[in-house]
C-alpha cells in the first residue's frame, strides 16, 4: 500500500492544557480538566469544585483513560477534603463513577488511606487533606515515570520482535498524554518508536461509537508530527490481509490476575486477527492496571453506556455522551448493544509491557512476580 496514507500530521499547535491539575485560587481549591469531549474542536477547561463534579466529568468522558482516572480519583478525594465534604462519601461515589478501570479505585483508595492514616494519627482534617493531596500529586508523579520506563521497555520489545526496524503499528482507542501524567501507555511506545526513527506508520482504529482514536489519538499523533492513518474499524481486517500491520499496542483498563486484558472495545477482535495473521498483539499498562483481587476474565465488569451514544452521531464540539439530541443514524426507539470494553484472553495477548518490565508469556505466575516486584520496589 503507498505511503500517501501515512502523512506527517499537520496540526502542530501546542497543547497549552494538560490534562489534568490541581489549583488553589483565592476562592478554594479546583481540579482543572481539558475536557475530552470537545476535543478536537475546541480545547476547553472544565473546572471542578467538588467531587461531584468530576463524578460527572468522569461519567461523561470529560476525563478518561484507565491511568488518568486513577489521578483524577485521588486528587477528588483531595479535593473533597480541603474543601470541607464528607471523604468516605466523595470517595464512594468516586469509585462508582465507571467500574471497569481498577486505577479509579487504586488512586481513591490511596488518597483516602492518606487521610484517614493522618486523622489516625491525631491530625486535624486540614491536614488529613494535605495528605490526600499530597499523595495525589504522587500518583501523578509516579504515572508519568511510569510512562517513560513503558516507552522504554516498550521500544526494546518492539525492537527484539521487528529487527527490520519501520514499523506499522495499530492502535485502538486513545492511550497517550491525555490519558497519564506523562506520555501515555502504549502511545509512548509508538511516540518512542517515532522519536527513534523506527516508526513508518501508526495505524489509528476510529473507535466507535466515541471515537477516541479518531478524535483523540489522531490529534496526539498530529501534534507530535507522526506519520499516522485513520481507519474505521472494521477495516482492520483488510489492512491485516494486506500484510500492512507488524504489531498491535494496546492499553488496558484492568488485567485480571490470569493475564485477561479488559480494553476499549474492539480490543479483543484485533487481538483475533493479530493471531491470524502472526502479528504480536502488545498490551502495555502500567503495574496499577494489574489487578490481583479480580481473578480471570470472566469476573471483570464491563460497563454498559447508553444507547444513545450507538444510535446517534453527536458534533464533535457538543458533549460526546451528554443526554443523546445528536443526529439520528437509527430508526427512533432502536436498542443497542453498547458494552465499553471488551476482555482479551491471555493466550491471545503477545506480551504486557509495564514499567517493571515486560512479561511475555503471559501467565498468573509471571504477573504475581511482577506485582510482587513492584511492591517491593
Ligand atoms: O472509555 P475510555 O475512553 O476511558 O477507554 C479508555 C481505554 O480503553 C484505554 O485504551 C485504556 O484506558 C488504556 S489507556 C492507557
Amino acid at each position: 500500500m503507498a505511503d500517501q496514507y501515512a502523512q506527517p500530521g499537520e496540526d502542530k499547535r501546542p497543547t497549552d492544557i494538560p490534562a489534568i491539575r490541581w489549583e488553589e485560587p483565592p476562592e478554594g481549591p479546583v481540579l482543572v480538566l481539558l475536557d475530552q469531549t470537545r476535543l478536537p474542536a475546541e480545547e476547553v477547561e472544565r473546572v471542578c469544585t467538588d467531587a461531584s463534579a468530576l463524578v460527572e466529568a468522569i461519567r461523561s468522558l470529560a476525563v478518561r483513560g484507565a491511568p488518568l482516572l486513577g489521578i483524577a480519583g485521588a486528587y477528588g478525594v483531595a479535593l473533597a477534603a480541603a474543601r470541607g465534604f464528607d471523604v468516605d462519601e466523595a470517595a464512594m461515589a468516586l469509585e462508582g463513577a465507571r467500574p471497569t478501570a481498577v486505577n479509579l479505585s487504586v488512586g481513591v483508595r490511596r488518597a483516602r488511606a492518606a487521610y484517614r492514616s493522618e486523622l489516625a494519627g491525631g491530625g486535624d482534617p486540614e491536614q488529613g487533606a494535605r495528605a490526600a493531596l499530597a499523595a495525589a500529586r504522587q500518583l501523578h508523579q509516579e504515572d508519568a515515570e511510569a510512562s517513560a520506563r513503558m516507552a522504554e521497555h516498550g521500544l526494546a520489545l518492539l525492537g527484539e520482535l521487528l529487527p527490520g526496524g519501520g514499523h506499522r503499528v495499530l492502535t485502538h482507542c486513545n492511550t497517550g498524554s491525555l490519558v497519564s501524567g506523562g506520555e501515555g501507555t502504549a502511545f509512548a511506545v509508538a511516540l518512542a518508536a517515532h522519536r527513534a526513527g523506527q516508526l513508518r506508520r501508526l495505524w489509528v482504529d476510529e473507535t466507535r461509537p466515541l471515537l477516541q482514536g479518531a478524535r483523540l489519538t489522531a490529534y496526539e499523533a498530529a501534534r507530535n508530527g507522526m506519520a499516522y492513518t485513520l481507519l474505521t474499524d472494521n477495516a482492520a481486517g483488510s489492512l491485516f490481509a494486506a500484510g500492512e500491520v507488524d504489531a498491535v499496542l494496546i492499553g488496558a483498563d484492568r488485567i485480571a490476575a490470569d493475564g485477561s486484558v479488559a480494553n476499549k472495545v474492539g480490543s479483543y477482535p484485533l487481538a483475533v486477527l493479530a493471531r491470524y495473521h502472526h502479528v504480536p498483539f502488545i498490551v502495555v499498562a502500567p503495574v496499577t492496571t494489574v489487578d490481583p483481587d479480580t481473578p480471570d476474565g470472566a469476573s471483570i465488569e464491563v460497563e454498559q453506556r447508553p444507547g444513545f451514544e450507538v444510535t446517534e452521531v453527536t458534533a464533535p464540539q457538543a458533549p460526546v455522551s451528554g443526554a443523546g439530541g445528536g443526529a439520528p443514524v437509527a430508526p427512533l426507539g432502536t436498542q443497542a448493544y453498547n458494552p465499553a470494553f471488551d476482555v482479551t484472553p491471555p493466550e491471545l495477548v503477545t506480551a504486557i509491557v509495564t514499567e517493571e518490565g515486560v512479561v511475555s508469556p503471559v501467565t498468573a505466575g509471571a504477573l504475581a512476580e511482577l506485582c510482587a516486584r513492584s511492591r517491593q520496589a
